[in-house]
């Protein structure tokens, strides 16, 4: 079994699937640890200073490690391009991520880049609107509460209708947030 855990950078992936990893004794699987370790072949882009993955490569590299593992959780940014039995999108609203990813030594344009994607719901709606995929608004939820919920999702017929892609809009709340940023 595959689950997939995306967002933009800054909502907790990593911190969430170590936790969720261990409460269900599964495989973690990060596709920045698979780059790292030279597993995955990445291009570098200059301007937007981000490593570049061929979606291909990304979807071979994970069917080879997920073979290893019963439960295996698969964590990036790009998870939600692989086919994964749920996909849990973490959303974090723009005033917090914004806040989130100035403790990084990012650049201006770099943090406004994820917060203007996160305002628009590109990885949500990039994961598409399946009933294994959902979305969980992780602005108040330390991980440990995250990892807790998508444990009782994957238990519980009724809390995935509740959770299903599509509920999460920032554009009204948010809109001055981001709009100082442009
Ligand atoms: N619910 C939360 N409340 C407050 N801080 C949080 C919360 N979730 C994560 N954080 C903090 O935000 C930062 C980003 O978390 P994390 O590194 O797990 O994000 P990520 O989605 O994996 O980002 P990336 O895509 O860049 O790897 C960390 O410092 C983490 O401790
Ligand atoms: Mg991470």
């Amino acid at each position: 079994m595959l689950i997939a855990i995306t967002g933009t950078p800054g909502t907790g992936k990593s911190e969430v699937a170590r936790i969720l990893a261990k409460m269900l004794d599964a495989k973690l699987i990060s596709i920045s640890e698979l780059v790292g370790k030279k597993k995955l072949a990445y291009t570098y882009d200059k301007k937007r200073k981000t490593k570049e993955i061929a979606e291909k490569d990304l979807k071979k590299i994970i069917s080879l490690e997920a073979e290893k593992g019963i439960i295996n959780i698969l964590e990036g940014h790009l998870s939600h391009l692989v086919e994964a039995d749920y996909t849990f999108v973490l959303r974090t609203n723009p005033k917090e991520l914004e806040k989130r990813l100035k403790k990084r030594n990012w650049s201006k344009s770099k943090i406004r880049e994820n917060v203007l994607a996160e305002f628009i719901d590109e990885i949500a709606m990039e994961a598409g609107t399946g009933k294994t995929t959902f979305e969980l608004d992780t602005s108040k939820m330390k991980p440990r509460k995250t990892a807790t919920l998508i444990k009782d999702i994957l238990n519980s017929y009724s809390l995935q209708k509740k959770y299903r892609t599509g509920r999460i809009d920032w554009t009204e709340k948010y809109r001055n947030v981001v709009l100082k940023m442009v």
